[in-house]
Protein backbone atom coordinates (compact mmCIF):
# COMPACT_ATOMS: atom_id res chain seq x y z
CA UNK A 1 0.00 0.00 0.00
CA UNK A 2 1.30 3.34 -1.10
CA UNK A 3 -1.02 5.87 0.73
CA UNK A 4 -4.44 5.81 1.77
CA UNK A 5 -6.32 8.42 4.18
CA UNK A 6 -9.04 11.05 4.93
CA UNK A 7 -10.85 11.27 1.35
CA UNK A 8 -10.84 7.31 1.48
CA UNK A 9 -12.85 7.13 4.50
CA UNK A 10 -15.34 9.45 3.28
CA UNK A 11 -16.04 8.05 -0.22
CA UNK A 12 -16.44 4.88 2.21
CA UNK A 13 -19.05 6.18 4.55
CA UNK A 14 -20.46 8.31 1.72
CA UNK A 15 -21.78 4.55 0.13
CA UNK A 16 -22.93 3.90 3.73
CA UNK A 17 -24.77 6.56 4.43
CA UNK A 18 -26.48 5.92 0.94
CA UNK A 19 -27.45 2.58 1.69
CA UNK A 20 -26.76 1.03 -1.79
CA UNK A 21 -23.11 -1.39 -0.77
CA UNK A 22 -24.33 -3.66 -3.76
CA UNK A 23 -22.87 -2.59 -7.28
CA UNK A 24 -25.83 -3.35 -9.88
CA UNK A 25 -28.80 -2.01 -8.15
CA UNK A 26 -31.61 0.82 -9.55
CA UNK A 27 -28.91 3.47 -11.06
CA UNK A 28 -31.85 5.71 -11.05
CA UNK A 29 -32.70 4.83 -6.93
CA UNK A 30 -29.91 7.56 -6.01
CA UNK A 31 -27.15 4.38 -6.61
CA UNK A 32 -23.25 5.71 -5.89
CA UNK A 33 -22.55 3.64 -8.87
CA UNK A 34 -18.93 3.71 -7.35
CA UNK A 35 -17.55 0.59 -9.01
CA UNK A 36 -19.25 1.51 -12.88
CA UNK A 37 -17.36 5.22 -12.70
CA UNK A 38 -14.40 3.68 -11.15
CA UNK A 39 -14.40 1.08 -14.41
CA UNK A 40 -15.22 4.11 -16.80
CA UNK A 41 -12.25 6.16 -15.00
CA UNK A 42 -9.73 3.10 -15.16
CA UNK A 43 -10.10 2.27 -18.39
CA UNK A 44 -9.80 6.30 -19.00
CA UNK A 45 -6.31 6.11 -17.43
CA UNK A 46 -5.38 2.69 -19.15
CA UNK A 47 -6.02 4.07 -22.54
CA UNK A 48 -8.73 0.76 -23.16
CA UNK A 49 -12.33 0.23 -24.26
CA UNK A 50 -12.74 -1.71 -21.40
CA UNK A 51 -12.69 -2.74 -18.01
CA UNK A 52 -13.53 -4.78 -15.49
CA UNK A 53 -13.30 -5.05 -11.55
CA UNK A 54 -13.43 -8.27 -9.52
CA UNK A 55 -13.16 -9.54 -6.21
CA UNK A 56 -8.87 -10.30 -6.93
CA UNK A 57 -5.85 -10.10 -8.84
CA UNK A 58 -6.41 -13.88 -9.38
CA UNK A 59 -10.37 -13.16 -10.33
CA UNK A 60 -8.92 -10.59 -13.16
CA UNK A 61 -6.08 -13.19 -14.58
CA UNK A 62 -8.80 -16.04 -14.04
CA UNK A 63 -11.60 -13.60 -15.99
CA UNK A 64 -9.12 -12.45 -18.69
CA UNK A 65 -8.18 -16.02 -19.33
CA UNK A 66 -12.18 -16.69 -19.92
CA UNK A 67 -12.43 -13.79 -22.11
CA UNK A 68 -9.78 -15.38 -24.32
CA UNK A 69 -11.38 -18.55 -24.42
CA UNK A 70 -8.59 -20.43 -22.89
CA UNK A 71 -9.59 -23.50 -21.48
CA UNK A 72 -8.37 -27.46 -21.32
CA UNK A 73 -5.74 -28.25 -24.06
CA UNK A 74 -4.39 -25.03 -24.10
CA UNK A 75 -1.11 -23.71 -22.60
CA UNK A 76 -0.15 -20.52 -21.32
CA UNK A 77 3.26 -19.48 -20.84
CA UNK A 78 4.03 -17.58 -17.41
CA UNK A 79 7.41 -16.51 -16.16
CA UNK A 80 9.46 -18.49 -13.76
CA UNK A 81 9.56 -15.22 -11.25
CA UNK A 82 6.20 -14.49 -10.58
CA UNK A 83 3.29 -14.80 -7.45
CA UNK A 84 2.41 -18.53 -7.81
CA UNK A 85 -1.22 -16.98 -9.19
CA UNK A 86 0.04 -16.49 -12.75
CA UNK A 87 0.01 -19.97 -12.87
CA UNK A 88 -2.75 -20.85 -10.94
CA UNK A 89 -4.98 -18.85 -13.04
CA UNK A 90 -4.62 -21.08 -16.29
CA UNK A 91 -4.82 -24.38 -13.95
CA UNK A 92 -8.16 -22.51 -12.62
CA UNK A 93 -9.66 -22.97 -15.89
CA UNK A 94 -8.35 -26.11 -17.24
CA UNK A 95 -4.99 -24.61 -19.18
CA UNK A 96 -2.05 -25.77 -18.58
CA UNK A 97 0.82 -23.30 -17.15
CA UNK A 98 4.18 -23.66 -19.20
CA UNK A 99 6.88 -22.00 -16.94
CA UNK A 100 9.76 -19.56 -19.23
CA UNK A 101 12.84 -18.37 -18.01
CA UNK A 102 13.41 -14.70 -16.81
CA UNK A 103 16.38 -12.38 -18.40
CA UNK A 104 18.51 -9.34 -16.25
CA UNK A 105 15.19 -7.50 -16.06
CA UNK A 106 13.89 -10.21 -13.44
CA UNK A 107 10.75 -10.30 -16.02
CA UNK A 108 9.89 -12.78 -18.63
CA UNK A 109 12.25 -13.16 -21.30
CA UNK A 110 10.68 -13.08 -25.23
CA UNK A 111 14.09 -15.45 -26.09
CA UNK A 112 12.55 -18.62 -23.73
CA UNK A 113 9.23 -17.56 -24.33
CA UNK A 114 10.01 -18.73 -28.04
CA UNK A 115 11.91 -21.94 -26.94
CA UNK A 116 8.95 -22.77 -24.93
CA UNK A 117 6.08 -22.03 -27.28
CA UNK A 118 3.82 -25.00 -28.89
CA UNK A 119 1.43 -26.08 -30.64
CA UNK A 120 -1.30 -25.48 -27.75
CA UNK A 121 0.20 -22.23 -26.77
CA UNK A 122 -3.02 -19.98 -26.53
CA UNK A 123 -1.40 -17.30 -24.12
CA UNK A 124 1.56 -15.63 -23.52
CA UNK A 125 1.44 -14.03 -19.45
CA UNK A 126 4.64 -11.48 -19.15
CA UNK A 127 4.67 -10.17 -15.41
CA UNK A 128 5.64 -6.56 -14.71
CA UNK A 129 6.98 -7.85 -11.47
CA UNK A 130 7.78 -4.97 -8.75
CA UNK A 131 6.59 -2.35 -11.68
CA UNK A 132 9.31 -3.37 -13.51
CA UNK A 133 8.10 -3.71 -17.10
CA UNK A 134 8.60 -7.00 -18.82
CA UNK A 135 9.99 -6.55 -22.92
CA UNK A 136 6.77 -6.01 -24.22
CA UNK A 137 8.18 -4.70 -27.78
CA UNK A 138 9.69 -8.36 -28.03
CA UNK A 139 7.25 -10.32 -26.23
CA UNK A 140 4.38 -8.90 -28.55
CA UNK A 141 6.66 -9.50 -31.49
CA UNK A 142 6.87 -13.29 -30.57
CA UNK A 143 2.98 -13.46 -30.52
CA UNK A 144 2.39 -12.04 -33.40
CA UNK A 145 4.17 -14.26 -34.86
CA UNK A 146 3.10 -17.31 -33.55
CA UNK A 147 -0.75 -15.94 -33.37
CA UNK A 148 -0.97 -16.09 -29.48
CA UNK A 149 -2.76 -14.08 -27.15
CA UNK A 150 -1.00 -11.57 -24.36
CA UNK A 151 -2.23 -11.67 -21.11
CA UNK A 152 -0.10 -8.95 -19.32
CA UNK A 153 -0.12 -9.38 -15.34
CA UNK A 154 0.43 -5.95 -14.24
CA UNK A 155 -0.47 -6.84 -10.85
CA UNK A 156 2.41 -5.59 -9.18
CA UNK A 157 2.51 -2.61 -11.64
CA UNK A 158 -0.86 -0.60 -10.85
CA UNK A 159 -0.23 2.65 -12.55
CA UNK A 160 2.94 2.12 -14.07
CA UNK A 161 3.88 2.34 -18.18
CA UNK A 162 6.05 0.93 -20.40
CA UNK A 163 7.67 3.34 -23.47
CA UNK A 164 4.37 5.43 -23.27
CA UNK A 165 1.38 2.67 -22.80
CA UNK A 166 -0.14 2.24 -19.64
CA UNK A 167 0.94 -1.25 -18.63
CA UNK A 168 -1.50 -3.42 -19.26
CA UNK A 169 -3.00 -1.93 -22.00
CA UNK A 170 -0.27 -3.77 -24.34
CA UNK A 171 -1.70 -7.07 -25.04
CA UNK A 172 -4.69 -8.19 -25.68
CA UNK A 173 -5.93 -8.09 -22.08
CA UNK A 174 -4.67 -6.85 -18.73
CA UNK A 175 -5.12 -7.39 -14.89
CA UNK A 176 -4.18 -5.27 -11.95
CA UNK A 177 -4.60 -6.11 -8.38
CA UNK A 178 -6.03 -4.22 -5.61
CA UNK A 179 -4.84 -6.44 -2.84
CA UNK A 180 -3.55 -4.66 0.46
CA UNK A 181 0.31 -5.25 -0.85
CA UNK A 182 0.36 -3.35 -4.28
CA UNK A 183 0.21 0.54 -5.38
CA UNK A 184 -3.35 0.74 -5.19
CA UNK A 185 -5.70 -0.63 -2.57
CA UNK A 186 -9.02 -1.41 -0.89
CA UNK A 187 -7.47 -4.25 1.21
CA UNK A 188 -8.39 -6.78 -2.04
CA UNK A 189 -9.30 -6.27 -5.32
CA UNK A 190 -8.76 -6.68 -8.74
CA UNK A 191 -9.49 -5.53 -12.57
CA UNK A 192 -9.07 -6.77 -15.76
CA UNK A 193 -9.15 -4.51 -18.98
CA UNK A 194 -9.44 -4.77 -22.54
CA UNK A 195 -10.01 -3.23 -26.00
CA UNK A 196 -12.01 -6.65 -27.83
CA UNK A 197 -15.73 -6.73 -26.56
CA UNK A 198 -16.21 -10.03 -26.39
CA UNK A 199 -13.51 -10.73 -24.61
CA UNK A 200 -15.21 -8.33 -21.79
CA UNK A 201 -18.35 -9.48 -22.34
CA UNK A 202 -17.24 -13.13 -21.63
CA UNK A 203 -15.14 -11.72 -18.66
CA UNK A 204 -18.04 -10.16 -17.48
CA UNK A 205 -20.25 -13.01 -17.42
CA UNK A 206 -17.30 -15.23 -16.11
CA UNK A 207 -17.08 -12.98 -12.82
CA UNK A 208 -20.89 -12.85 -11.98
CA UNK A 209 -23.04 -15.82 -12.64
CA UNK A 210 -25.87 -13.50 -11.43
CA UNK A 211 -25.57 -11.30 -14.71
CA UNK A 212 -28.14 -12.34 -16.78
CA UNK A 213 -31.03 -11.30 -13.96
CA UNK A 214 -29.21 -7.64 -13.69
CA UNK A 215 -29.93 -4.70 -16.33
CA UNK A 216 -26.33 -4.71 -17.15
CA UNK A 217 -26.46 -7.69 -19.57
CA UNK A 218 -27.75 -6.14 -22.24
CA UNK A 219 -24.51 -5.15 -24.55
CA UNK A 220 -23.19 -8.10 -24.29
CA UNK A 221 -21.49 -10.24 -27.32
CA UNK A 222 -21.71 -13.48 -26.53
CA UNK A 223 -24.19 -15.90 -24.95
CA UNK A 224 -24.59 -16.44 -21.38
CA UNK A 225 -22.78 -19.19 -20.06
CA UNK A 226 -22.32 -20.69 -16.38
CA UNK A 227 -20.10 -18.05 -14.38
CA UNK A 228 -19.25 -17.28 -11.33
CA UNK A 229 -19.05 -14.54 -8.19
CA UNK A 230 -16.40 -12.02 -8.12
CA UNK A 231 -18.14 -8.86 -8.36
CA UNK A 232 -17.07 -6.23 -5.97
CA UNK A 233 -19.13 -3.92 -3.51
CA UNK A 234 -19.46 -0.50 -3.89
CA UNK A 235 -17.74 0.17 -0.97
CA UNK A 236 -14.73 -0.88 -2.43
CA UNK A 237 -15.34 0.86 -5.72
CA UNK A 238 -15.66 4.28 -3.67
CA UNK A 239 -12.13 3.56 -2.30
CA UNK A 240 -10.67 2.57 -5.74
CA UNK A 241 -11.51 5.84 -6.93
CA UNK A 242 -9.43 7.85 -4.44
CA UNK A 243 -6.77 5.45 -4.84
CA UNK A 244 -6.98 5.93 -8.51
CA UNK A 245 -6.69 9.56 -8.25
CA UNK A 246 -3.44 9.09 -6.09
CA UNK A 247 -1.57 6.82 -8.18
CA UNK A 248 0.09 9.25 -10.78
CA UNK A 249 1.46 11.54 -8.37
CA UNK A 250 2.54 8.80 -5.85
CA UNK A 251 4.54 6.95 -8.72
CA UNK A 252 5.75 10.37 -9.91
CA UNK A 253 7.39 10.54 -6.62
CA UNK A 254 9.07 6.88 -6.70
CA UNK A 255 10.61 7.41 -10.15
CA UNK A 256 11.79 10.57 -9.20
CA UNK A 257 13.57 9.23 -5.94
CA UNK A 258 14.71 6.10 -8.28
CA UNK A 259 16.12 9.36 -10.72
CA UNK A 260 18.22 9.98 -7.98
CA UNK A 261 19.26 6.96 -6.33
CA UNK A 262 20.75 5.90 -9.55
CA UNK A 263 22.37 9.13 -10.79
CA UNK A 264 24.23 9.29 -7.40
CA UNK A 265 25.11 5.47 -7.62
CA UNK A 266 25.83 5.70 -11.15
CA UNK A 267 30.13 5.57 -10.32
CA UNK A 268 29.40 3.41 -7.20
CA UNK A 269 30.59 0.26 -8.97
CA UNK A 270 27.32 -1.25 -8.42
CA UNK A 271 25.58 -2.15 -11.82
CA UNK A 272 21.96 -2.35 -11.87
CA UNK A 273 19.53 -4.41 -13.10
CA UNK A 274 18.26 -4.08 -16.95
CA UNK A 275 15.18 -1.61 -16.96
CA UNK A 276 12.82 -2.33 -20.27
CA UNK A 277 11.07 1.35 -19.69
CA UNK A 278 13.02 3.18 -17.02
CA UNK A 279 11.62 6.97 -17.47
CA UNK A 280 8.07 5.34 -16.96
CA UNK A 281 7.98 2.63 -15.14
CA UNK A 282 6.77 2.44 -11.18
CA UNK A 283 9.71 3.13 -9.83
CA UNK A 284 9.06 1.23 -6.47
CA UNK A 285 12.22 -0.67 -6.45
CA UNK A 286 15.95 -0.23 -7.46
CA UNK A 287 17.73 -3.33 -8.15
CA UNK A 288 20.88 -4.76 -8.28
CA UNK A 289 22.84 -7.29 -10.09
CA UNK A 290 25.86 -9.24 -8.10
CA UNK A 291 28.40 -11.70 -9.66
CA UNK A 292 27.70 -14.09 -7.54
CA UNK A 293 24.91 -15.39 -4.41
CA UNK A 294 27.71 -14.60 -2.15
CA UNK A 295 28.66 -10.38 -2.84
CA UNK A 296 24.85 -9.86 -3.21
CA UNK A 297 23.76 -11.51 0.72
CA UNK A 298 27.08 -10.10 1.93
CA UNK A 299 25.88 -6.45 -0.24
CA UNK A 300 22.43 -7.01 2.32
CA UNK A 301 24.59 -7.43 5.28
CA UNK A 302 26.63 -4.23 4.77
CA UNK A 303 23.30 -2.70 4.45
CA UNK A 304 21.60 -3.57 7.27
CA UNK A 305 24.57 -2.28 9.08
CA UNK A 306 23.88 0.68 7.58
CA UNK A 307 20.42 0.71 8.91
CA UNK A 308 18.77 0.60 5.19
CA UNK A 309 16.95 -2.98 4.74
CA UNK A 310 17.14 -4.71 1.40
CA UNK A 311 16.00 -8.30 -0.12
CA UNK A 312 16.83 -10.98 -2.68
CA UNK A 313 14.27 -12.21 -4.90
CA UNK A 314 15.46 -15.70 -4.39
CA UNK A 315 14.04 -15.30 -0.70
CA UNK A 316 10.69 -14.77 -1.76
CA UNK A 317 9.05 -17.88 -1.32
CA UNK A 318 5.97 -18.14 -3.60
CA UNK A 319 7.33 -15.79 -6.21
CA UNK A 320 10.17 -18.02 -7.27
CA UNK A 321 8.42 -21.42 -9.53
CA UNK A 322 10.27 -23.78 -7.33
CA UNK A 323 8.83 -23.06 -4.49
CA UNK A 324 5.19 -24.04 -6.10
CA UNK A 325 4.28 -26.97 -4.75
CA UNK A 326 1.33 -27.84 -6.34
CA UNK A 327 2.69 -27.16 -9.81
CA UNK A 328 5.91 -28.85 -9.32
CA UNK A 329 3.80 -31.81 -7.60
CA UNK A 330 1.18 -31.60 -11.12
CA UNK A 331 -1.75 -31.48 -8.86
CA UNK A 332 -3.71 -29.15 -10.89
CA UNK A 333 -6.86 -29.56 -9.01
CA UNK A 334 -9.38 -30.82 -6.22
CA UNK A 335 -10.98 -33.08 -8.83
CA UNK A 336 -9.09 -34.85 -11.19
CA UNK A 337 -11.63 -34.29 -14.26
CA UNK A 338 -10.53 -30.94 -13.70
CA UNK A 339 -6.90 -31.37 -13.56
CA UNK A 340 -5.04 -30.04 -16.46
CA UNK A 341 -1.30 -31.72 -15.37
CA UNK A 342 -4.05 -35.37 -15.50
CA UNK A 343 -5.48 -34.51 -18.93
CA UNK A 344 -3.83 -37.07 -21.61
CA UNK A 345 -3.14 -34.81 -24.42
CA UNK A 346 -0.95 -32.62 -21.63
CA UNK A 347 0.63 -36.11 -20.33
CA UNK A 348 2.03 -36.75 -23.86
CA UNK A 349 3.14 -33.01 -25.04
CA UNK A 350 6.69 -34.09 -22.66
CA UNK A 351 6.22 -30.47 -20.55
CA UNK A 352 8.00 -31.45 -17.33
CA UNK A 353 7.91 -29.82 -14.00
CA UNK A 354 11.11 -29.61 -11.62
CA UNK A 355 12.49 -26.94 -9.38
CA UNK A 356 16.27 -27.34 -11.14
CA UNK A 357 14.42 -26.59 -14.43
CA UNK A 358 14.74 -22.78 -14.52
CA UNK A 359 18.14 -22.54 -14.05
CA UNK A 360 19.25 -19.40 -15.40
CA UNK A 361 16.35 -17.93 -13.25
CA UNK A 362 17.21 -19.00 -9.94
CA UNK A 363 20.93 -17.98 -11.73
CA UNK A 364 19.24 -14.21 -11.91
CA UNK A 365 16.99 -14.20 -8.43
CA UNK A 366 20.44 -15.12 -6.40
CA UNK A 367 22.21 -12.32 -7.55
CA UNK A 368 19.63 -9.77 -7.49
CA UNK A 369 19.34 -7.37 -4.30
CA UNK A 370 16.63 -4.58 -3.93
CA UNK A 371 16.27 -1.83 -2.43
CA UNK A 372 12.34 -0.77 -1.98
CA UNK A 373 11.43 2.77 -2.78
CA UNK A 374 8.47 4.95 -1.00
CA UNK A 375 6.87 7.59 -1.90
CA UNK A 376 7.01 9.37 0.88
CA UNK A 377 11.00 9.71 1.30
CA UNK A 378 12.42 12.67 2.13
CA UNK A 379 15.67 14.49 0.50
CA UNK A 380 17.35 12.88 3.80
CA UNK A 381 16.10 9.52 4.16
CA UNK A 382 17.25 9.26 -0.17
CA UNK A 383 20.71 10.55 1.03
CA UNK A 384 20.69 8.04 3.61
CA UNK A 385 20.11 5.38 1.10
CA UNK A 386 22.75 6.66 -1.27
CA UNK A 387 25.51 6.81 1.26
CA UNK A 388 24.50 3.09 2.56
CA UNK A 389 25.01 1.70 -1.09
CA UNK A 390 28.18 3.33 -1.57
CA UNK A 391 29.82 2.23 1.79
CA UNK A 392 28.01 -1.61 1.19
CA UNK A 393 29.32 -1.29 -2.24
CA UNK A 394 33.04 -0.68 -0.78
CA UNK A 395 32.21 -3.12 1.89
C1 LIG B 1 2.30 -10.86 -10.04
C2 LIG B 1 1.01 -11.15 -9.35
N1 LIG B 1 0.03 -11.73 -10.03
C3 LIG B 1 -1.17 -11.99 -9.47
C4 LIG B 1 -1.41 -11.68 -8.15
C5 LIG B 1 -2.73 -12.01 -7.56
O1 LIG B 1 -3.36 -10.92 -7.01
P1 LIG B 1 -4.40 -11.11 -5.79
O2 LIG B 1 -3.61 -11.36 -4.55
O3 LIG B 1 -5.13 -9.80 -5.76
O4 LIG B 1 -5.29 -12.24 -6.16
C6 LIG B 1 -0.42 -11.07 -7.39
C7 LIG B 1 -0.66 -10.73 -5.99
O5 LIG B 1 0.11 -10.81 -5.10
C8 LIG B 1 0.82 -10.81 -8.00
O6 LIG B 1 1.82 -10.25 -7.32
Amino acid sequence: MLEIGKEEIEAAARVIQSRILFRYGDPKAGHPNECAKFERELAKKMGVEHALLVTSGTAALVCGLAGLGVGPGDEVIVPAYTFIASALAPLAVGALPVIAEIDESLTLDPKDVEKKLGPRTKVIMPVHMCGLPADMNAIMRVARKHGVKVLEDACQADGGSYRGKRLGSIGEVGAYSFNYFKNMTAGEGGAMVTNDPEVFSRAMIHHDGGLGFWQHNQDLKVPLFAGWNFRMSEIQGAILRVQLRRIDGLLKRTRAHKAKLMAALSDSGLRFIKHNSLEDECGTVLGFLFGSEDRARRFIAAMRKEGVGTWTPIDSGRHVYSNWEPIMQQRGSYHPALDAFKRPENRKSGRTYAPDMCPRTLDILSRTVYLDIRPEFTAAEVRKRISACRKAAQA
